[in-house]
């Protein structure tokens, strides 16, 4: 028997999931697995197509669903995940790319299209997600973006490298950053969580992916507000700034522009679960 039936592989790994999984959640696993990993389609589950058992390593396949069952993410175990056209490299060292960040680079794409050799600047690149579909889906812009992560600059230069997108990647604290460039725009999905809220974290994200891109001090609007006073001495004339936040902080960040940006445009967004995901600014 040299060949194997979608449907067979997707029950023998379906029942090799652990119980402590939802169904749904179990679905999402063996979904994710089958396409990144194994790079089957849905067209090929609903047509339940042959493939060759030659193509899955088994010991792989069971040293996977191990990690998987322990409660890593599928994203970690494989080390890929999919954005936009995209696929990226990941590891525990990076935040894996969301899809809510894939809806705030298509908004950008989407305002942006039309115009060439945009300046950006992102801050906190994680594993270069934003900044390289940008380059790849702009006009030649020209893209700076800075994390304080060695390992995480590394991971967005090998992605930038795969992908053919050639990017400014720099290992900088963004809080003793500064440049004599300019940008047209500035990007960020900074972190957020305070540290006192670490125990509302889901415990499966606390427990894999990195400290740095999740968790701030105190004051979670602390990267928002040092970057909106940042692009008032960094940002062109009619300069843009595009944030993805927290739903849950929209009202206090209203409060902290009235107050001290109260001569800039800005509109917040909602993403697909109609929840206020994006902040977008016009200087
Ligand atoms: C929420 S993650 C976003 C990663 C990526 N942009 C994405 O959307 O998937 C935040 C990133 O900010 C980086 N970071 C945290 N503190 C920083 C600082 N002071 N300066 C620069 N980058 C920082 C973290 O290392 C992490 O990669």
């Amino acid at each position: 028997m040299n060949q194997i039936q979608i449907s067979e592989l997707s029950s023998f790994i379906n029942t090799n999931l652990t119980d402590n999984f939802s169904k749904r959640k179990k679905e999402n696993i063996l979904k994710k697995y089958l396409s990144l990993y194994l790079n089957i389609s849905n067209s090929d589950i609903i047509l339940n197509k042959s493939i060759p058992w030659s193509n899955i390593n088994k010991s792989k396949l069971k040293d996977h669903l191990v990690k998987i069952n322990e409660g890593i993410p599928i994203q970690y175990v494989i080390k890929k995940e999919f954005f936009y056209n995209y696929i990226f490299k990941v590891s525990d060292r990076v935040l894996i790319p969301r899809p809510e960040t894939e809806e705030l680079v298509s908004k950008i794409i989407n305002l942006e299209k039309a115009n060439k050799k945009l300046k950006i600047l992102e801050i906190g690149s994680g594993s270069g997600c934003i900044s390289i579909t940008l380059k790849k889906e702009l006009i030649n812009p020209f893209i700076t973006a800075i994390d304080i992560s060695k390992s995480a600059i590394k991971i967005a230069e090998n992605n930038a490298n795969i992908l053919n997108a050639d990017i400014n990647f720099l290992c900088k604290d963004f809080f003793h950053y500064s440049t004599k460039e300019k940008f047209d725009i500035i990007i960020s999905n900074p972190p957020y969580i305070p540290l006192k809220d670490k125990k509302f974290v889901d415990k499966l994200v606390y427990k894999n992916e990195p400290y740095k891109a999740l968790f701030v001090g105190s004051d979670p609007l602390i990267f928002y507000k040092k970057i909106l006073n940042f692009s008032i001495n960094y940002l062109n004339k009619n300069g843009r700034v595009y944030f993805e936040i927290n739903n849950i902080y929209k009202d206090k960040l209203k409060k902290y522009l009235d107050l001290f940006h109260s001569d800039v445009k800005y509109e917040f967004l909602k993403d697909m679960q109609r929840k206020y995901r994006f902040l977008f600014l016009n200087f």
